[in-house]
């Protein structure tokens, strides 16, 4: 479960629609799924891949385009870790702490990097660059601890590699 709860939805204070590039996906995306509904975390990936989260404007977007009630989008954007309804950097980073990774050491690495970069969990960091994230398993145990920077996964890592590696992000 999300700990960024249904009633916490921002916004961006401008208003959010498909680009005309999206928007073809989306007719597209649409035609693979028997309703409506079933296409919303589709969708939501898609939104997130134009605004990177999900703000308020965003959600009535969703809710006119698909004709589903905003408070069912909330629920499902809070239900998921990896939709954001506040704002996050132009880089995810996904830090597991779970329990292989925390064996070797990935709850320290996730502190250690909201220390390092001076953030906190989804907090951007000041440049803007860096939004760290602690997740459940990845799915990617052979690596631990491991992390994912937006969609590339690293691992086994340590402390000093992780920084090192995130130092590198443009
Ligand atoms: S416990 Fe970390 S990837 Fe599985």
């Amino acid at each position: 479960m999300s700990s960024h709860g249904v009633e916490k939805s921002h916004s961006q204070g401008a208003p959010f629609k498909f680009t005309a590039e999206n928007l073809a996906k989306y007719e597209e995306l649409l035609t693979r799924y028997d309703d409506v509904e079933s296409a919303l975390l589709p969708v939501l990936h898609l939104v997130q891949e134009q605004n990177r989260w999900l703000p308020t404007e965003a959600i009535e977007y969703v809710s006119e385009l698909m004709k589903i009630p905003e408070i069912k989008i909330k629920e499902v954007i809070s239900f998921y870790d990896m939709f954001y309804d506040v704002p996050v950097a132009r880089n995810m980073v996904h830090v597991c702490t779970n329990i292989t990774c925390s064996m070797f050491g990935g709850r320290e690495i996730y502190q250690g990097l909201l220390k390092h970069f001076d953030t906190d969990y989804l907090t951007p960091t000041r440049d803007g660059r860096i939004s760290l994230q602690k997740m459940e398993c990845l799915g990617a145990c052979e690596m631990a601890p491991c992390m994912r920077i937006n969609n590339d996964y690293v691992g086994p890592v340590d402390l000093v590699a992780a920084i090192q590696k995130l130092e590198e992000l443009p």
